[in-house]
């Protein structure tokens, strides 16, 4: 395979890459089906693709969908500390793409690397937090006029495009694959819910039976997180702004409290608001030695790390992802994944079974991207009958077939005059 441009950690590491990403593989049969139609097809041709997303088993089984579909794909990471460098070096050595992510990079590096992924001139963009999208439009605006669309991965990047969308300032048509019903249904609430477990687990070996495990934001990954730690035993307390929300955790049977409350009860504390400084200094302070604090939000500012940083200096890492700040008065608070999603920085992100339906969502975006090339300029929802083939392709990969209507009650739901 020609090796193209690319910055990665180590090209030896492709053939680790290549078994997990064959593994991978096998648990993504809705991907697979639509990379089976794509080589047909040949959806993406001339389409140069330059994708923002957590470099993972996962999207390399993406990226080689969308180069199975004919289009030329960059691909660099959407947080500095998600990146599987055995996986980087397959999609270089094997895919033969230009792969910009390196495991721990730096703030400059990671910036560069998304600046090296343009390089290829998109027509179309994926990105997974709006990074892509928000460097074109900043630094970037001369290369706006050849996109003729994109796709955003995530309920942080959306908010930020709406917020784009609100001020006249976003440029080109971006899908929002978050909001399809076969996304955040599944991706935020199952995919986070476990993974985000995963990553404490595997960062701490922590028993969670009969731990008090507290859940900063109740959207569908906070959902998620609270159900799966209830059901290890953890018992479970949820922080919320929004009254409707914490009324919901409240009926799903966990103890609704602030966070100023919580802090002196917690043993593990997690946030998933999408907003910044939801644990900072004033909640480290009431904390009890030994708390474990993480984040399973797309940016490394739900935490106030430099607060914790502050009261007590440079941290210990104390296990792999695991750092030890001591306090003044001797109490330990224990950060996991330096503050970024604990999900992919400890451990390996949603499992490839849920990222099937995402990914499905983006492959099928991007053909209709493609097929669609003079969008107009706004934040659009996945097309409704893609959302419905990606569940009905899962559902068929499940062996799982579902009733039909018959005629007589299609009409019942189409009649106002029918009653009792
Ligand atoms: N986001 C969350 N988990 C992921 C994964 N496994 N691959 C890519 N993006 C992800």
């Amino acid at each position: 395979m020609q090796h193209t441009n690319y910055d990665i950690a180590d090209i030896t590491l492709a053939e680790e890459g290549a078994l997990r990403v064959e593994w991978a593989e096998a648990q993504m049969p809705v991907l697979a089906s639509i990379r089976e139609q794509f080589e047909h097809d040949k959806p993406l041709e001339g389409q140069r693709i330059a994708a923002c997303l957590h470099v993972t088993t996962e999207t390399a089984n993406l990226m080689r969908t969308l180069v199975a579909g004919g289009a030329e794909v960059s691909l660099c990471a959407s947080n500095p500390l998600s990146t599987q460098d055995d996986v980087a070096a397959w999609l270089v050595d094997r895919l033969g793409i230009g792969t910009f992510a390196i495991h721990g990079e730096d703030r400059d590096t990671y910036y560069s690397h998304i600046h090296s992924v343009l390089e290829i001139k998109p027509t179309i963009t994926i990105d997974d937090g709006a990074d892509v999208i928000s460097t074109l439009h900043a630094e970037r605006q001369e290369l706006i006029p050849g996109i003729i669309g994109g796709m955003e991965e995530t309920t942080t990047g959306v908010i930020r495009l709406r917020a784009m969308a609100q001020d006249g300032a976003l440029k080109y048509p971006l899908i929002a694959v978050n909001d399809a019903n076969t996304k955040h249904l599944f991706d935020n609430h199952y995919g986070t819910g476990q993974s985000t477990i995963d990553g404490i687990l595997r960062a701490t070996n922590i028993l969670l039976a009969g731990r008090d495990f507290v859940v900063c934001g109740y959207g569908q990954c906070g959902r998620g997180v609270a159900r799966r730690a209830a059901g290890m035993g953890a018992s479970v307390i949820v922080c919320e702004v929004d009254p409707l929300r914490a009324l919901q955790a409240a009926l799903d049977g966990y103890r609704v409290m602030p966070i100023a409350e919580a802090a002196r009860v917690g043993q593990v504390f997690v946030t998933v608001t999408g907003d910044m400084a939801v644990i900072r200094r004033e909640h480290f302070e009431l904390m009890q030695d030994g708390a474990i604090v993480c984040n399973s939000g797309h940016f490394d500012v739900e935490i106030s790390l430099s607060d914790l940083q502050d009261m007590a200096g440079a941290p210990r890492r104390i296990r792999h992802a695991t750092d030890e700040y001591t306090l003044q008065d001797g109490r330990r608070i224990f950060v996991l994944g330096e503050g970024r999603l604990v999900n992919l920085a400890a451990a390996e992100g949603h499992p490839a079974a849920v990222m099937d339906m995402s990914f499905a969502n983006q492959a099928l975006c991007s053909r209709w991207v493609a097929e669609n090339p003079n969008l107009p300029v706004a934040v659009h929802p996945v097309p409704p009958e893609i959302d419905q083939q990606v569940a009905l392709l899962k559902l068929t990969s499940m062996n799982m077939a579902i009733d039909q209507l018959t005629a007589e009650q299609a009409e019942y739901l189409s009649s106002w005059q029918m009653g009792t």
